[in-house]
């Protein structure tokens, strides 16, 4: 699969063109929410801008990197060195996908921005799930992505949105073929919703999940 190497370099500006700063806005309005001192998983990171956001706003002790791109991990590691000199010592750039998740400890927050809709069905709840099983108890999951709103801008985002996959499965090579339900895959979870916020339309949404007493939903 070719993944997102020879996307990398124009990724950021092709979403922007697209969804302008709604792509930006959706990511940033829960970093809020992530407590003092927290351990942060991000996986699917990108080109690692979300990394002053996030450091910008909260305060985490550490910030666990997994990306699976080499090409988006080299942007991020460009990003940082050059505008966060002085929080590298927090940031652990990892290479590699959910698979690496049984060499990593638990995290206070998990974050899942434009990652989950590249998997669909079972594998979607497997990915889900490893990442529900790194949690720490009270840990919360920041989540991001398309949605097919209710509204009258629903076929311009059935449109939108079935050519981002075709667009990202020819040049990318993802696996998904379409947006999944993602509350129905997280009402699974033991988690709680506790806020949700819209945007661009309601063509891209945000939510942030609080984790409850786990049922059974540990990693395989
Ligand atoms: C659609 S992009 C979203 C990037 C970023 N979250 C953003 O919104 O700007 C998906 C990212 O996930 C990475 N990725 C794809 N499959 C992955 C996997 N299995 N594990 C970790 N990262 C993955 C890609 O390399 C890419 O950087």
């Amino acid at each position: 699969m070719p993944g997102f190497d020879r996307i990398a370099n124009f990724y950021d500006r092709l979403a922007r063109l697209v969804y302008g700063q709604a792509i930006v806005k959706a990511q940033c309005h829960f970093l809020s929410q992530i407590p003092p001192g927290s351990s942060v998983l991000i996986i699917g990171g990108g080109t690692g801008w979300i990394l002053e956001k996030i450091i910008q706003t909260a305060s985490p002790s550490y910030i666990c990197y997994l990306e699976a791109s080499e090409e988006m991990m080299a942007l991020a590691k460009a990003f940082a060195l050059e505008n966060l000199p002085h929080d590298l010592s927090r940031i652990d750039f990892q290479l590699g996908t959910q698979e690496k998740l049984k060499e990593l400890g638990a995290f206070d927050v998990v974050i899942t921005f434009f990652f989950l809709d590249m998997f669909q069905g079972k594998r979607l709840g497997q990915v889900m799930a490893k990442l529900r099983g790194k949690m720490n108890p009270g840990a919360i999951w920041l989540f991001a992505d398309f949605y097919h709103p209710t509204n009258k801008f629903r076929p311009i985002a059935n449109l939108l949105i079935w050519t981002m996959y075709r667009f990202f499965r020819i040049v990318a090579g993802i696996e998904a073929k379409a947006l999944p339900d993602f509350e129905a895959h997280f009402g699974q979870l033991s988690l709680e919703k506790m806020g949700e916020a819209s945007f661009f339309h309601g063509m891209i949404v945000t939510r942030r999940y609080k984790s409850i007493s786990m049922k059974s939903s540990q990693p395989k």
